[in-house]
């Protein structure tokens, strides 16, 4: 374990208490400053209902349950600590994608969740920065399935494959918009990876590709999209895909990710991007809450402007 992440980590213990209190009294702000009545507020469950006028396609219905059962953020307002981490890992970045910093970051609303290594947690963290960022009161949420070799998102939602990225880029779909789907979550799109290419990687660094980015983040820039990647490591593909994103945020795992590889990740992402760290699977000493993963997230000094 280097000693970067592990003066992270201890950085993270130390703030954690700090933060939940912190957490606990915002929450209770905002529960009163809400016009629904606490107890109602709790219980709600994003509703599924149709995504508006413009979609023809047939939403997703994520089983938010399974989800919650499986250790993911909850939407139905149960108080969970993978939440609160959350929280403050989004915090973060919708203040780059839409605060004073953003101005200095291309495509600042375009986040790829990157690892160096396969299996750290890039679906995971991906999947559960989607529902965070759903569950906000003003912010839509694209999330991309760009792993094309090994796409998990549909599967870590329980719904069925669908086409949806390779058939946009090989021309088998004309429009973006017929492989990017509503879901039962109001504010959550999908766009699935859909079937492996024998192309896949190379198709993920096209001129089509990259056209696709800046049109998501020049044509919505008030919504986040949240793009799953291959690992860093041995996919080249992958970071030609971190010259479309503005953030990036590189999931390393405690106790296994060598700081050499997260090293070799960083020099491979574009300097001008901001970018953060999430060390996933933390096992959490708290007696009072044991064993729930926990997130340290942290972010380079030195992100936007090369400074
Ligand atoms: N913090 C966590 N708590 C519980 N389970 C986790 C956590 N992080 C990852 N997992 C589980 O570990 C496995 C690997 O995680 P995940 O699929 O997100 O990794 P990945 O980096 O996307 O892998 P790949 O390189 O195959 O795409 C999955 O079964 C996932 O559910
Ligand atoms: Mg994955």
């Amino acid at each position: 374990m280097s000693s970067t992440i592990e003066k992270a980590l201890q950085r993270r213990r130390e703030a954690m208490a700090a933060e939940k209190a912190k957490n606990q009294s915002a929450d209770s702000a905002e529960q009163q400053a809400a016009p629904q009545a606490p107890a109602a507020k709790r219980s709600h469950v994003p509703a599924a209902r149709p995504q508006g006028p413009t979609s023809q396609l047939e939403p997703f219905n994520i089983d938010l349950d399974r989800l919650e059962r499986n250790g993911h953020v909850s939407l139905s307002g149960v108080r969970k600590g993978i939440n609160e981490e959350y929280r403050e890992i989004k915090r973060k970045l919708l203040a780059n994608a839409f605060g004073p910093l953003s101005s200095t970051i291309k495509n600042s609303n375009i986040i790829m969740v990157t690892s160096g290594r396969p299996s750290e947690g890039k679906t995971f963290t991906a999947t559960n920065l989607a529902l965070s960022i759903a569950s906000e009161q003003d912010k839509t949420v694209l999330l991309v399935d760009a792993d094309v070799l090994k796409p998990n998102v549909l599967n870590t939602f329980g719904v069925e494959r669908r086409s949806g990225l390779m058939e946009y880029l090989t021309g088998e779909v004309n429009d973006i918009a017929d492989v990017l789907y509503p879901t039962n979550i109001d504010k959550l799109k999908i766009i699935p990876a859909g079937k492996t290419h024998h192309l896949s990687t190379e198709l993920l660094a096209s001129q089509k590709m990259h056209e696709t980015v800046d049109e998501f983040a020049n044509r919505y820039p008030d919504r986040i999209v949240i793009i799953d990647t291959p690992p860093l490591i041995g996919i080249t593909e992958s970071a030609i895909l971190a010259n479309f994103a503005g953030q990036a945020v590189v999931v390393t795992e405690e106790g296994r990710s060598k700081l050499s590889d997260i090293r070799l990740s960083v020099e491979r992402l574009n300097p001008d991007m901001a970018i953060g760290f999430v060390v996933n699977k933390v096992v959490n000493k708290d007696a009072n809450d044991p064993g729930y993963y926990g997130y340290y997230y942290g972010q380079e000094q030195e992100t936007a402007n090369g400074a």
